[in-house]
C-alpha cells in the first residue's frame, strides 16, 4: 500500500467483513467467560464438570471465584496462539485491518516490547497438554453414575457408581475431541516434533518422529478451523452444564 492511512484500500470486495466477525465473536466469547468465571456457581450437575472450572479445586486462601485461577492456562494458551495472534491483531487493533489495507502504525516492529510475552506460547502448549490429561479425567467421571441417582440440587447422591452415559457426556467428550485437535495442530508443537531433524529415515526414534509430524500437520492444515470449533464447543459444554445446573433444561441419560 502506498497510501498507509488507516483502511486505505483498493480492494472492493468485503474484506471488513472478517475482522467484524471476529470481533463480534470474541467479544460475546470474552463477555461470557468473564461472567462464567466470576459467578463462580453453576458449575458442576450430577457427574458433570463445566471445562471452565476443571481441575476444579477450591483453596482456602483463594476468596473468589476458582474459575479465575483456571482460566489463566487456556486463555493464555490461545491468546499467544498463532492463530489467534493473527485474528485478534486484525479485529482489535487493526493492525493491519486485513490485507493490502492501510494501517494506522507508520513503521512494522514485529512483535517486540510488551508483545514478546507471546513467546510464552510454547509454555502454554505444555500446560494445555496437561489440561487434556483433566479433561479425559472429568470425562471418565462423567460416565461413573450414582446408584441412588441425582438430588435435587444436582449433586450426586451418595452411595456406589455405575457405568452409565448422559447426553452431557457426550458433549464433554466431544469437548475433549475438538480442543484435542486443535492443541495437538499447534505450531510450535509441530516444530517441536520435526523442525529440527534433517533425516526422518535415519533411526527408529526419528521415523516415530516423522510419523507423529505428519499426523501433527494434518491438523495444523485446519488449526483455525480447530481453534474456532473447539472455542465454540467449549462455550456450549459449559452452557449446558449451567442450565442444567439451573434447572432450566435437563439431561437426557442415554444408557
Ligand atoms: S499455534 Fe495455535 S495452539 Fe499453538
Amino acid at each position: 500500500m502506498s497510501n498507509n492511512s488507516l483502511g486505505a484500500t483498493a480492494r472492493r470486495d468485503l474484506w471488513w467483513l472478517e475482522p467484524a466477525g471476529t470481533f463480534a465473536v470474541l467479544v460475546l466469547f470474552i463477555a461470557y467467560a468473564a461472567w462464567v468465571g466470576l459467578s463462580g456457581t453453576h458449575y458442576e450437575w450430577g457427574p458433570y464438570l463445566s471445562p471452565f472450572y476443571s481441575p476444579l479445586f477450591k483453596p482456602t486462601w483463594w476468596p473468589f471465584s476458582p474459575a479465575i485461577l483456571v482460566l489463566i492456562v487456556p486463555l493464555g494458551f490461545r491468546t499467544t496462539c498463532y492463530f489467534y495472534r493473527r485474528v485478534y491483531y486484525r479485529a482489535f487493533f487493526m493492525d493491519p485491518p486485513a490485507c493490502a489495507v492501510g494501517e494506522a502504525r507508520k513503521h512494522y516492529e514485529g512483535e517486540t516490547k510488551l508483545l514478546v510475552f507471546q513467546n510464552f506460547h510454547r509454555f502454554f502448549v505444555y500446560l494445555a497438554v496437561v489440561f487434556l490429561v483433566f479433561f479425559v479425567i472429568d470425562d471418565i467421571h462423567a460416565m461413573m453414575w450414582p446408584i441412588n441417582g441425582i438430588l435435587p440440587n444436582g449433586q450426586m447422591a451418595p452411595g456406589p457408581k455405575t457405568f452409565g452415559i448422559g447426553l452431557g457426556t457426550i458433549i464433554m467428550v466431544l469437548d475433549l475431541i475438538f480442543l484435542s485437535f486443535y492443541t495437538f495442530g499447534c505450531h510450535f508443537l509441530r516444530h517441536l516434533v520435526g523442525g529440527s531433524l534433517d533425516c526422518f529415515s535415519c533411526s527408529k526414534t526419528k521415523e516415530t518422529r516423522h510419523g507423529i509430524w505428519k499426523i501433527i500437520s494434518k491438523l495444523n492444515e485446519h488449526h483455525m478451523a480447530w481453534g474456532w470449533i473447539s472455542l465454540g464447543w467449549v462455550t456450549f459444554t459449559d452452557l449446558y452444564i449451567r442450565l442444567c445446573s439451573m434447572g432450566i433444561i435437563h439431561d437426557v441419560r442415554i444408557f
